[in-house]
């Protein structure tokens, strides 16, 4: 099929997305970039007449009535319009635990189900339940995925928020009946109000269970997630006029809201079959634009709007595959190294070998294989010296510094390097962590990397949303490359 033979299906998405913890725009601070540094400066306080203009535009519907006619409503966990609104925020440390686990349990599998021989199904790694400080809430435990969709399922209609991910390989919605048997899952999908949703039994195509008996219902088992549930297909209506019909989803079982899933369910946008990109029309090719602040509103663009740019301010990646089945549905791109400052780190040769550096929305902070964190903390501290460090660290990270008080810094920028000589610059917002929002940079300020403590044997990098703020990361699959944009939102 030609772009040009679809063109007219295409449709684009515009989303208002809402940060969480990390946007500023009660800004108190301005920045400009000297080559690969940042210099962040105080700026006068804002006048109050600002600050109620900031407020007001927070409302839920201030950003629905934003929204053009063939505009998707999205929602960020923290945005008036979500159901997890006013719910406590997590912490950085709580996000750096819950991320470590689901990339130890996601790839643990895949390497034990890598040399297990294919006759002796590898055992399933116990569930683990991961400590959420912050939050009284249970629906975080299946990741991080703070950037959110709403979309609809169904006919008629019924619209839930959902999160993005690239991770997870399959669409997830909670569905009633609540496996209590109750009434009180919502927000969750009632399947008898459907006309057009069925059930996938065993033995079609869409199932992928193979241990299932003919007649029944395809079943979902997921013992990373201890998610259960069955394959479903309905009506996926992502805007007024772009419908999926037969979408294949899972139907997750739940008793209540604070059960494993968060929000309604997840949306799957990754190389899968059935993910939503490679549903829609025309080449699988999607975009989106995470924002760091509730002033910038972000997007996500589907369909033909969503190639790759030769512009010079696109940096590229390619797009490459590491030879593991199982992880054929994620996104994984050739970096072959990383700069601090506009100096080479002495990372060594061959440490993102094999294409193992994921590209990731359903985790937040970028995590290094050791050999390749050590370097970037080391330089950076360097880079740093003038600074007071703050030992040990502070909510999970190891490099950090207290600004209070100073009304000049200067930061060096991290670049990541492609196997074509490409480089993605990113900025202070993309790679520092600060605590507290509204002072920025002059507060308690982290170096926003972790070490990868278990990457299975096939991970060496997992590039993490926090990364990707204010970028738009293009996916051009059929052009085999990933496109960086920077300042997009
Ligand atoms: C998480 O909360 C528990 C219980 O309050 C506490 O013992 C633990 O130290 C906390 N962990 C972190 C990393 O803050
Ligand atoms: C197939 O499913 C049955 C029932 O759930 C289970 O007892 C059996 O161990 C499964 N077989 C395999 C090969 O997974
Ligand atoms: C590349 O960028 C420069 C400015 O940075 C601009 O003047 C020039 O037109 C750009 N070239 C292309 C091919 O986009
Ligand atoms: C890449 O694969 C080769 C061969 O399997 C292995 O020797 C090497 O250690 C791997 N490198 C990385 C970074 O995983
Ligand atoms: C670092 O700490 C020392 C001792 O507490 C203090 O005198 C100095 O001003 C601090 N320097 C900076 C840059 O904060
Ligand atoms: C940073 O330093 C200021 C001033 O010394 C202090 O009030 C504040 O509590 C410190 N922040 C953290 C997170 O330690």
């Amino acid at each position: 099929m030609t772009p040009s033979s679809v063109a007219f299906l295409f449709f684009c998405v515009l989303i208002i997305l809402l940060p969480a913890q990390h946007g500023h725009a009660a800004s108190s601070h301005a920045s400009y970039k000297l080559g690969s540094r940042q210099i962040f400066f105080k700026t006068p306080s804002k006048s109050p007449a600002n600050s109620k203009q900031a407020s007001t535009a927070t409302t839920c519907s201030s950003f629905a009535n934003g929204l053009a006619n063939n505009k998707l409503p999205v929602v960020h966990r923290q945005s008036p319009c979500s159901p997890l609104h006013g719910l406590p925020s997590l912490t950085a440390a709580d996000v750096l635990r819950r991320d470590t686990s689901l990339i130890r349990r996601r790839f643990a599998l895949q390497s034990s189900a890598v040399s297990a021989p294919a006759s002796a199904p590898a055992p399933s790694p116990a569930p683990t339940i991961i400590p959420v400080n912050g939050s009284s809430d249970g629906r975080t435990l299946t990741g991080a995925l703070d950037y959110s969709v709403l979309v609809s399922y169904g006919t008629p209609e019924q619209q839930f928020p959902v999160f993005l991910d690239t991770f997870l390989d399959v669409s997830l919605l909670r569905c009633k009946p609540c496996a209590s048997g109750s009434n009180s899952c919502d927000p969750a999908f009632d399947t008898s109000r459907s006309t057009t949703f069925t059930n996938v039994p065993c033995g079609s195509p869409d199932c992928p269970t193979t241990n299932c008996s003919g007649g029944s219902v395809c079943p979902y088992d997921n013992p990373i997630f201890s998610i259960e549930g069955a394959f479903a297909q309905d009506v996926l209506t992502v805007a007024p006029s772009a419908a999926v019909h037969d979408f294949t989803f899972v139907c997750v079982d739940v008793d209540h809201p604070s059960d494993d899933m968060p929000e309604a369910g997840i949306l799957d946008l990754s190389r899968d079959r059935n993910s939503l990109p490679s549903r829609l029309p025309g080449p699988a090719t999607f975009s989106y634009c995470l924002p760091h602040s509730p002033s910038s509103p972000g997007f996500l663009s589907l369909g033909g709007d969503a190639t790759v740019g030769e512009d010079n301010r696109t940096s590229h990646a390619p797009l490459v595959s590491n030879g593991h089945p199982e992880l054929a549905n994620m996104y994984f791109i050739d970096l072959v190294g990383m700069s601090l400052g506009g100096d080479d780190l002495p990372i060594p040769t061959g440490t993102f070998g094999n294409a193992s550096t994921l590209l990731n929305v359903g985790t937040t902070f970028t995590m290094l294989a050791p050999d390749a964190y050590t370097p970037l903390r080391d330089a950076f501290q360097e880079e740093m010296a003038q600074y007071n460090r703050s030992s040990p660290g502070f909510a999970g990270f190891d490099t950090c510094y207290n600004f209070t008080g100073l009304d000049v810094i200067q930061v060096p920028l991290v670049e990541f390097k492609f196997g074509n000589g490409e480089s993605f610059l990113i900025d202070g917002d993309q790679m520092l962590y600060f605590d507290d929002p509204a002072v920025g940079p002059f507060g308690m300020t982290c170096l926003a990397f972790s070490a990868l403590k278990d990457g299975g044997g096939v991970l060496s990098a997992v590039i993490g949303s926090y990364t990707q703020v204010s970028t738009e990361v293009v996916y051009d699959v059929a052009a085999g490359k990933v496109g960086f944009i920077p300042g997009s939102c």
